[in-house]
């Protein structure tokens, strides 16, 4: 196999989509491949260190953020951020394009892997004759309900109404649609231009226009139908490259690590197997404090043992972020953890037995590596049609919810019963027990990463493949 490709790695700033971006640029480099990871002086910092087997091959560079009226300084990624000030980073990241295209200039990789939100992309490497992929970090699934981008460009879908039946483009039963809560959002997202002048549905499109071909973090064995969907609405190639699940944890190193959280780790020792549920939101999401409080009595009426990464929402004090006595009537039985939490290691952790989550892609693909029980509480962003995957597969259980998104107690603590121990729910935790065949199938992932490899070569190969060189 040819060692010696050069590949540009350039994800958005969020870190949903760098750290998938990074666990993809680890395994090129286990390939051989010289990977350039390209983010923001102080993402770069943030992001988790790389083992020392790879890190000759994964050259991280830092390309500092140009200032933006609007975007508060030391903000660089969208964890930094409210929401609505989202676009300021959008603004300063498309500014970048000089300096990437320097990069690009001085690299000449072989191949350049981006993201949707830099759509610039595929013309800065069609000036040095370079191709460039797209790589999803969200779901085949996700994709498909999106549409090509001349559905995107048509502006058929201009309602919120719209967003929430599954589109006419797919030929297969599915239920992939956005619940009501989430449709408004999505629909301004996907529609109306923001400070940057462009909207998100015009930057898919541009970049799906644009890419000389899409990268999506799937597989043939899970939502293959979906991979071969895509390859239909976009007329061109769609390569899985398996889902990036982790790599097992070696128990004793790490957890020595975070000295406080050794406690806690000592606290899921005392309970047996896979009887403890996991509460957690990822790193976006803060949910309000009605949210809290009524997930908090939800916990409390499901009686089951918990350990929640919970975020402090803006401008609460602790002493009153939870329930009043919450804490005293739950006592041994849940840990509420405040902050950063080692969401993986507690997965792995053989206590868990189940998730109360809000169904982000990465969350999904962790907890299914472990065979991890399902519910179900989208929040953002593709987190809805997430959930109606996993319920359309048969894996999990989404918690039910009002027009408005809001959910009660009752439904939560229904819900977490049902998937963790009533006989009910047993079809369900077969079924993500099963899902483990395929998520915690080292080999059958690094498979997709050595066929993408012999791509990048056929890629080279091909004219066609090959975008034609642009003059300035
Ligand atoms: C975590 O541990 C470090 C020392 O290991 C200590 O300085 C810090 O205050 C601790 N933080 C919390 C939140 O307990
Ligand atoms: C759990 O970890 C947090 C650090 O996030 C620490 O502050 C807390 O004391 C730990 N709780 C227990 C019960 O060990
Ligand atoms: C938070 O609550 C404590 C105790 O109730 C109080 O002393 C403190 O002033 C409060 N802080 C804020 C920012 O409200
Ligand atoms: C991976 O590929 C090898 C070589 O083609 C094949 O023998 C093996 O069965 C594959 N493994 C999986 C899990 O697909």
């Amino acid at each position: 196999m040819d060692a010696n490709y050069q590949v540009i790695v350039f994800p958005w700033f969020a870190f949903g989509h760098m750290l998938p971006f990074l666990e993809f640029s680890k395994r090129l480099a286990a390939n051989s491949i010289h990977v350039h990871f390209v983010s923001s002086p102080k993402n770069i910092q943030r992001l988790p260190t790389i083992p020392k087997d790879l890190a000759s091959l994964i050259n991280l560079v830092q390309i500092p953020l140009p200032s933006v009226e609007g975007l508060p300084e030391n903000a660089e990624a969208t964890i930094d951020l409210p929401l609505e000030q989202v676009q300021y980073l959008k603004k300063a990241y498309d500014e970048m394009q000089g300096s990437f295209e320097k990069l690009v200039g001085q690299i000449l990789p072989d191949l350049v892997v981006f993201d949707f939100i830099s759509c610039w992309v595929p013309e800065t490497a069609a000036k040095f004759g370079i191709p460039s992929a797209f790589l999803s970090a969200f779901s085949a699934a996700t994709l498909a309900f999106i549409g090509p981008p001349a559905e995107l460009r048509s502006n058929s879908r201009v309602k919120e109404e719209d967003f929430q039946v599954v589109p006419e483009w797919i030929p297969f039963p599915s239920t992939v649609a956005y619940p009501s809560f989430q449709a408004k959002q999505i629909c301004h997202n996907i529609n109306i231009p923001d400070v940057t002048g462009k909207s998100s549905g015009e930057r898919l499109a541009v970049t799906l226009e644009g890419c000389s071909f899409v990268l999506v973090r799937g597989c043939e064995e899970f939502d293959g139908e979906y991979i071969h969907l895509l390859h239909e609405l976009y007329q061109k190639p769609v390569i899985p490259v398996g889902l990036l699940p982790p790599r097992p944890i070696d128990r004793t190193s790490t957890r020595t690590k975070e000295a406080n959280w050794s406690d806690n780790f000592t606290w899921l020792d005392k309970h047996s197997p896979r009887s403890v549920l996991f509460v957690g939101f990822g790193s976006e999401y803060k949910l309000s404090i009605d949210q809290v409080h009524e997930l908090a009595y939800g916990l409390e009426l499901a009686d089951i043992p918990f350990i929640w990464a919970l975020k402090k929402p803006e401008g609460i004090n602790s002493s009153n972020l939870l329930p009043p006595g919450f804490q005293d009537r739950i006592l041994d039985r849940g840990l509420v953890c405040l902050g950063w939490a080692p969401q993986l290691e507690i997965l792995d952790h053989p206590a868990i037995g189940g998730c109360i989550f809000h169904s982000g892609w990465g969350s999904i693909v962790e907890s299914l590596f472990y065979g991890h029980n399902l519910i179900l509480l989208p929040m953002m962003a593709d987190q809805g049609l997430n959930a109606r995957l996993m319920v359309d597969k048969g894996i999990g259980l989404e918690v039910e919810r009002s027009a408005d998104g809001s959910f009660t107690r009752t439904a939560i603590a229904r819900s977490i019963r049902l998937v963790m121990f009533k006989q009910e729910g047993e079809p369900l935790r077969v079924k993500a027990g099963q899902m483990r065949s395929i998520f915690a199938n080292q080999a059958l992932h690094e498979n997709y990463t050595k066929r993408f490899v012999q791509f990048i070569g056929c890629c080279k190969r091909n004219e066609h493949l090959l975008p034609e060189k642009v003059k300035d």
